[in-house]
């Protein structure tokens, strides 16, 4: 495919910058970056690489729209733009703002199991932590406070999707929001999006060719345009082993909250 075969500063002509008709709002670490890099195999869809941050930072949200817009790759007419930054879905004020910006824009949402996220959430931030040399802890001891779950632990109220969905679908009608099934989308990529395809109207072009499983990774990498590659080494990190009355505790607690998400959704998941 030859035409997303250019520099993004190098304006091909035909092309122009345009507001994404379609943003990966989240789940932070429900593999956003695997579903935009997936994505970006497809003739038809450009994305822009690096988080935006538009909707939910208020500094960025005050520049303006074509301030946005400027940060979006050249596409022609027949393109569809995506953005993800997947600190969308847990921020209040971004429904109300990309459905003021555009009422029938389509979603995309990457989920994955709860407690599974919050343990990639906790990798995260512990390993950006040891390389920024601050001083780090064990799970169990930001988990647990007064042997009681700490339920204002970030991680675990991002793990909330009912409440999160609650704001989105005060805006948008559920045919708007995809979800994409990212426990699914580690095993077996290409049904997800061969659905992602279908949602945003576009002809079937990624293929099972486009994926081979790389064993060292432990994941699917990506065949495209004759280059092979893999996620940046932070996704697909080793998650340490969580004690199992932990686990357990998270599960527990985020049980009624799945169950609501999934009649808000109608749709279930496997989830603990
Ligand atoms: P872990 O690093 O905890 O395993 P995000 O991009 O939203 O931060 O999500 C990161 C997660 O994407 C990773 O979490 C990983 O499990 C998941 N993922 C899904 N498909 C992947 C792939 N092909 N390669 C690497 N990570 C993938």
């Amino acid at each position: 495919n030859e035409t997303k075969n250019y520099s993004p500063q190098v304006q091909p002509p035909g092309t122009n910058r345009r507001i994404p008709q379609s943003i990966i709002i989240g789940v932070r670490k429900g593999g956003t970056r695997a579903l935009l890099e997936m994505l970006d195999i497809h003739p038809e869809i450009v994305v822009a690489t690096t988080e935006v941050h538009f909707f939910d930072w208020d500094e960025n949200y005050a520049k303006g729209l074509e301030w946005y817009k400027n940060l979006m790759p050249f596409s022609y007419e027949n393109q569809i733009t995506v953005e993800k930054t997947p600190g969308y879905f847990t921020s209040s004020l971004s429904p109300e703002r990309i459905h003021e910006m555009n009422s029938s824009i389509k979603l995309l949402l990457i989920l994955r199991d709860p407690t599974e996220r919050v343990i990639s959430d906790y990798t995260q931030v512990y390993y950006n932590r040891l390389e920024n040399q601050k001083p780090v802890q064990v799970i169990e001891e930001i988990v647990i406070r007064n042997g009681a779950l700490n339920t204002k632990y970030k991680a675990i109220q991002r793990s909330l999707y009912d409440v999160h969905m609650e704001n989105w679908l005060k805006y948008f009608s559920l045919d708007q929001i995809h979800i994409v099934d990212g426990d699914t989308l580690i095993r077996d990529p290409l049904p997800e999006l061969q659905k992602v395809e279908k949602f945003l109207n576009l002809r079937p072009r990624i293929m099972s060719s486009n994926f081979y499983f790389n064993q060292t990774k432990g994941f699917y990498c990506i065949r495209s345009e004759g280059r092979e590659r893999c996620l940046h080494e932070s996704k697909g990190r080793p998650h340490p082993m969580v004690n199992s009355t932990v686990l357990e505790q998270l599960q527990a607690y985020f049980k009624d909250h799945n169950q609501n998400f999934y009649r808000m959704v109608n749709r279930s998941f496997d989830w603990h």
